[in-house]
């Protein structure tokens, strides 16, 4: 600056604020890309009803496209801006995450920690609110420990929610039942899954009146605690209709398939895996519904954050396959083994030794964790059975990196909408053909990025914490049919499991009260 001399001194403030302004923009916008659309910006998500639709933290997507309303396929920088708030004069408690997935579409999610009135929400892109934003509501949003928007019964929640018509497999699972009728079942597992404490864990719950009622059997039934968790979580938003359902704690699905059994002797029981010799009828993974119900709360790995937390996009990958885990099978260790020969293809290690304990000189020493998202520097992912399936097969189908799967006939609730060759790259049980299938993904990128799109579009519509809600409400639903004619009853010594008192739930708040 060259002015000087006391007149001079307003005119230089006000160009120097001019000027600082003009940096600031230029500082904020320079990273933006200015091929963004604004006009044309797609947002939509459940997160965007939060008065109807109730999740432990909701969510909503913003995609960006050029002028030829073509996606950008890379990030747009800081184009959009997201303010949610309350009733003005008062500012509800909500905490709010942007999370980017470096494709052109951000993800939005925010959690309530008190009920809000007159909500609004407002997305704003290069500074200019979108066309129809700020979405206002006029009723007040309740946060999911409320009890407060409650439907009548399923049908009505899964309608709101724009859960899909059934799955393939809770119709599988359900079919060797023509109906279940706890009188004999219940003779049944007493003879057999409750018998021996040291072998199965398994709880006996009662859904009556919408309360939740148990009974454990068994040594270890400290996983309990999310099967409370997500029938709490259900009951507080849906009617549920009386029901009494077995559910298993262990990994290892229980009930083995056997020819000319009596179909009325099969014990329905709920597993968090299947396996094609047993007749277990899956649910969702006490991990990816203990992620549903906490995302923004306890857990940091979750549907959503993994998306926003990967730092490499395909072209700065890494060409290898990553694998971290712990030793719990043959393969694994087979796994370290082929690493060695072949570190240009793999790095993997063992984290942690419990099963091959003394065989940890040879396979070791034990690596230290890395975080989860940095497994996605690697293009290529290895989802290998530990004791049952690998739990964290959905985070790895819906990153960007390609998903090579081992052979088993473990699998979790979603599986059977999964083709190899679509969706992931298929690798033999001993892994005996994984080098070539590396070099096979390393030759064809253009296929291998195909297959990763597929695997994250079917991610991102299916396994979100919405769908995982939709899931066990649809098999509940589909499940309580067949007990129609049963007389559901809390039995004798079952402990109820209460919600949790909260003090700030108050039902009846007006959505107009002057004082807030
Ligand atoms: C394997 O990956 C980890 C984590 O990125 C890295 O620290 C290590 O150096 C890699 N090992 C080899 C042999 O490249
Ligand atoms: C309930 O009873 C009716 C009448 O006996 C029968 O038609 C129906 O199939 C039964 N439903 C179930 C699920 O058992
Ligand atoms: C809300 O009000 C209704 C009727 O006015 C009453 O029956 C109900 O108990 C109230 N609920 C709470 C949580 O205060």
């Amino acid at each position: 600056m060259f002015f000087s001399g006391v007149k001079m001194k307003e005119i230089i403030s006000i160009k120097l604020l001019i000027f600082y302004s003009a940096f600031l923009y230029f500082q904020i916008f320079s990273r933006a890309d200015r091929s963004v659309k604004c006009s044309l910006t797609k947002v939509w998500g459940p997160g965007l009803d939060p008065e109807n639709i109730v999740l432990p933290a909701r969510y909503f997507f913003i995609e960006a496209v050029n002028e030829n309303k073509v996606s950008l396929n890379k990030s747009p920088g800081s184009v959009f801006s997201v303010e949610i708030k309350g009733l003005s004069g008062k500012s509800c408690r909500i905490w709010k995450n942007i999370l980017d997935r470096k494709d052109g579409s951000f993800i939005v999610r925010y959690k309530l920690y008190e009920p809000c009135p007159q909500i609004s929400i407002s997305v704003k892109c290069h500074g200019e609110d979108l066309p129809g934003f700020p979405f206002k509501f006029s009723g007040i949003t309740y946060p999911d420990e409320c009890s407060c928007k409650m439907y009548n019964n399923i049908d009505d929640w899964l309608s709101a929610n724009d859960c899909s018509a059934s799955h393939k497999q809770i119709i599988n699972d359900l079919k060797p039942f023509s109906s279940i009728n706890f009188e004999k079942i219940f003779h049944e597992a007493e003879q057999t899954l409750f018998k021996d404490p040291h072998k199965s864990s398994v709880c006996n719950y009662v859904i009556k009146n919408n309360e939740v009622y148990r009974t454990c059997y068994g040594q270890h039934t400290g996983f309990k605690m999310f099967v409370d968790a997500v029938l709490l979580s259900l009951t507080r938003k849906v009617n549920l209709p009386d029901l009494e359902i077995l559910v298993n704690l262990g990994d290892w699905p229980l009930i083995e398939k056997k020819k000319n059994l009596d179909a009325s002797k099969i014990i329905p029981l709920i597993s968090w895996c299947g396996n094609d010799v047993t007749w277990d009828i899956v649910w969702p993974t006490y991990d990816i519904t203990e992620s549903s119900l906490e995302n923004m709360g306890r857990v940091t790995l979750d549907m959503l954050s993994v998306q926003g937390n990967i730092d490499k996009v395909w072209e700065e990958k890494i060409p290898k396959l990553f694998w971290r885990g712990r030793d719990s099978s043959h393969e694994r260790l087979k796994l370290i083994e082929i690493a060695r020969q072949h570190s240009d293809l793999i790095n993997a290690s063992l984290t942690n030794f419990f099963f091959f304990r003394d065989l940890e000189a040879e396979y070791g020493p034990a690596m230290d964790r890395i975080s989860f998202f940095k497994f996605f520097d690697f293009k290529y992912q290895l989802n290998l059975d530990g004791t049952v399936a690998a739990y964290r097969f959905p985070y790895l189908l819906v990153s960007d990196s390609l998903v090579f799967k081992q052979d088993s006939t473990y699998y979790e609730h979603f599986y059977s909408d999964l083709q190899a060759w679509k969706h992931f790259v298929p690798v033999k049980k001993d892994l005996s053909d994984l080098i070539e299938k590396i070099k096979w993904a390393i030759s064809h990128d253009v296929d291998a990025l195909n297959i990763v799109k597929t695997a994250q579009s079917y991610a991102r519509s299916n396994l979100l914490p919405q769908q995982i809600f939709c899931y066990h409400l649809q098999l509940l639903k589909e499940y309580s049919k067949l007990q129609l004619n049963s007389s559901i009853t809390v039995r004798p010594g079952m402990e109820l499991v209460p919600q949790k008192e909260s003090s700030v739930c108050d039902c009846n708040v007006s959505a107009h009260r002057e004082e807030l």
